[in-house]
């Protein structure tokens, strides 16, 4: 088992991105949030904050995310500098973005997308996203909030990690989890360079397919706009609106 913190650090390390590391912080996204705009960030525009444990890590609206034990789960905040503030589809693009990079690490699990931007592999779920914009004059910067379960899930019901579903260390070794974040790097810078633009046709398929994966859905989406408005058989909600 390695620690996935650590491990990640320096997998971004050697792929030059600016990282910032502590074995324990408040939460990554406030971390990130408090260094924002500072002298700091200004030699990369790809920065990204890691550590083995938050103590009060923040999820959507007041929900709070925890993890079981340190080094156990990925805790990490991608700051990106934007030339423009983002479309609200951004959001959409990278709960996307993440369930791509998983199901091409770990293709025969079974990803899914729950809107807006929860990852689950069947009824559980594996992993959450906090997005959040920042603006100061005419800079932006969207940091992106991913915590994953990796080797443990925290004592919820509902709570699965990727290590009870590959149920081999074989399939999560150190080389498995750098071509993750590989993938996920570029899955990410991907959906982000687009964070201007409406869905293409395309990704509005790909985005429907995700989030029809998951089990026991009450209903089946039907169709997504190109604004991110998922249509069902009796309601439409805007992706904003989750
Ligand atoms: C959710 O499930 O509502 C989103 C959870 C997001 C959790 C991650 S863990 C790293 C980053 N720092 C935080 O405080 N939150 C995000």
């Amino acid at each position: 088992m390695f620690s996935v913190g650590d491990s990640s650090a320096t997998w971004a390390r050697q792929s030059k991105l600016n990282v910032f590391f502590q074995t324990s912080v408040v939460s990554t996204n406030d971390w990130a949030k408090e260094k924002a705009f500072g002298s700091e960030l200004a030699t990369s525009p790809i920065s990204l904050f890691l550590t083995e444990e938050q103590t009060h890590g923040r999820g959507r609206g007041n929900h709070s995310w925890s993890q079981n034990s340190p080094s156990s789960a990925l805790l990490s905040s991608w700051v990106f500098e934007l030339p423009r503030p983002p479309r609200s589809v951004v959001t959409c693009r990278i709960g996307l973005a993440v369930e791509k990079a998983l199901t091409a690490t770990w293709p025969w699990l079974h990803f899914s997308l729950k809107a807006p931007n929860d990852i689950y592999i069947g009824k559980k779920k594996l992993g959450g996203i906090l997005v959040e914009n920042l603006q100061q004059g005419k800079a932006n910067c969207l940091i992106i909030g991913l915590g994953l379960n990796v080797f443990e899930s925290p004592d919820l019901p509902l709570a699965t990690s990727l290590f009870e579903n590959l149920k081999d260390e074989r399939f999560l070794s150190a080389i498995d989890w750098e071509a993750f974040l590989d993938r996920l790097f570029l899955e990410l810078s991907l959906a982000v360079s687009l964070s201007a633009e409406a869905l293409s046709s395309s990704e509005q398929m790909a985005l429907l397919s995700a989030l029809n994966k998951k089990v026991d859905l009450p209903e089946k989406f039907i169709s997504v706009e190109a604004d991110g408005t998922l249509i069902t058989a009796q309601n439409r909600i805007h992706w904003s609106e989750l």
